[in-house]
Formats: structure tokens, C-alpha cells, sequence
């Protein structure tokens, strides 16, 4: 059995094979494999017994199912309006200068993403943002600057 095979397999002997499974199964998916290639996706609806298109669109719907290879450092900055009037622009242009990538790219050594994300609920501390689960608050251009920098030493 392949390793998709294998983890899909896997997944729905854990989370059951019903449509309420979909979401779990997805996200076990993108967790071990960082996305959800179209591979996997029909892997998910065989299992399941769902058509494609279902997988496909539960999967779109949910913009942190990724559907793109990402790289190892995910970074979503809040695009909403707290984060937006507290200086979010300096932030994301700093991020963008240091590691030479916009918004929806990955940089040439695959190691980080840079994406925008609706409000992550720090509005209180904006403007944040999340680099895979680790939230970042009350960000400035110094203060992400160093944030960057230690994750490109790692
Ligand atoms: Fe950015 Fe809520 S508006 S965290």
C-alpha cells in the first residue's frame, strides 16, 4: 500500500467513514503531509465513498485545508480590519522584503509560505499573525524582523 493509501486508510479507521469523518480525515491529512494533494483527495472520496467534487469542495471551502504544496514555515497574516488599522502593512512589507516573496508564494527553498488569513480572534493585540500554529501579536516591522530572522536560523 502506498503512503497515501496508507494514511487515509488510517485515518478514517480512526475518525469513522462518514461524511461528519471528512473534515478530521482532511485535516489528519494536511497535519502529516503539510497539503492535500489531489492524490490524497481522491484517496479521501474512495475511502469514503463520497464523489470527488465533495472532497474537492469541502476542501477549497476551507482555506487552511491546503490544497498546494506550502512550505515548512507557514506564515498567515491577519488581513482584517483591527490588524489592518494597527500597522499590518508595515508588518507584511517587511516580511516580504526579508524573504523576497508576496502573498500566496512559497520562497525557492521551500521554507516558508507567506498567506493572508481572515481575523485569528488577537484583535485586542493587533496586528498578528500565525506561523503554523504559533501566534505572533502586536507586531512591528523590528519586532517581525527578529521573528523572521530566527526562523530562518533554524
Ligand atoms: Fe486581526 Fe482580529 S483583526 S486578529
Amino acid at each position: 500500500m502506498d503512503e497515501v493509501k496508507a494514511l487515509v486508510n488510517g485515518l478514517a479507521n480512526k475518525h469513522g467513514r462518514t461524511r461528519e469523518s471528512l473534515l478530521p480525515i482532511l485535516q489528519g491529512v494536511v497535519d502529516k503531509m503539510r497539503y492535500l494533494s489531489s492524490e490524497a483527495m481522491t484517496e479521501v472520496a474512495r475511502e469514503l465513498d463520497l464523489s470527488a467534487a465533495q472532497v474537492f469542495g469541502t476542501a477549497t471551502f476551507y482555506s487552511f485545508l491546503d490544497t498546494q504544496p506550502r512550505g515548512k514555515y507557514v506564515i498567515r497574516i491577519c488581513k482584517t480590519i483591527s490588524c489592518d488599522m494597527h500597522g499590518k502593512r508595515d508588518v507584511l512589507q517587511t516580511i516580504e522584503e526579508i524573504l523576497k516573496i508576496r502573498i500566496g508564494e512559497t520562497t525557492s527553498n521551500r521554507k516558508f509560505t507567506l498567506l493572508e488569513t481572515n481575523c485569528l480572534g488577537w484583535c485586542h493585540k493587533a496586528p498578528a499573525m500565525l506561523i503554523n500554529d504559533e501566534p505572533y501579536t502586536e507586531l512591528n516591522a523590528d519586532k517581525v524582523r527578529d521573528i523572521i530572522n530566527e526562523y530562518i536560523r533554524k
